[in-house]
């Protein structure tokens, strides 16, 4: 099973960003976790960051033929993108959507997500375990659709 990752914009700065909100962690210590995890589930993760939404789009188009299933972090795309929603629908490969945040009980324009309503299910609130979290049940998801 072959999994995508992809992580929004700023996602890139953890570790330095908003410490209070998002945590000390990096990406790259994120990803890390992520790998030893999907190393125990059985399954291989690509990791891609993007800053743009154009970005993240081409590379959710392009793993329609490569990928079984996607674990997202849209960021700030979550609250505006039409057209990462609208990528997503035409994959049409399963996705979850996580936050490191409780997105719900921060800014009223972070409380919708465009593209929850595409994905599976989407975790928040949990720091890294979100990643973690939606890894498990991504892959669960695809476990028992096969
Ligand atoms: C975030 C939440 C978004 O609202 C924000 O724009 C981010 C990070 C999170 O992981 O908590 O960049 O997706």
């Amino acid at each position: 099973m072959k999994l995508l990752v992809l992580h929004g914009p700023n996602l890139n700065l953890l570790g330095t960003r908003e410490p209070e909100v998002y945590g000390s962690l990096t990406m790259e210590d994120i990803n890390r976790s992520i790998g030893q995890l999907a190393a125990e589930l059985g399954c291989s993760v690509t990791f891609f960051q993007s800053n743009s939404e154009g970005g993240l789009i081409d590379a959710i188009q392009s793993a329609a033929d490569d990928y079984d299933g996607i674990l997202i972090n849209p960021a700030a795309y979550t609250h505006t993108s039409i057209a990462i929603r609208d990528a997503l629908s035409s994959v049409k490969l399963p996705c979850v959507e996580v936050h490191l945040s409780n997105v719900h009980r921060r800014e009223e324009f972070r409380h919708v997500s465009l593209t929850a309503p595409v994905a599976v299910g989407q975790i928040c609130g949990f720091g890294q375990d979100s990643y973690l979290l939606g890894l498990r049940a991504l892959f669960s998801h695809l476990k028992n659709a096969r």
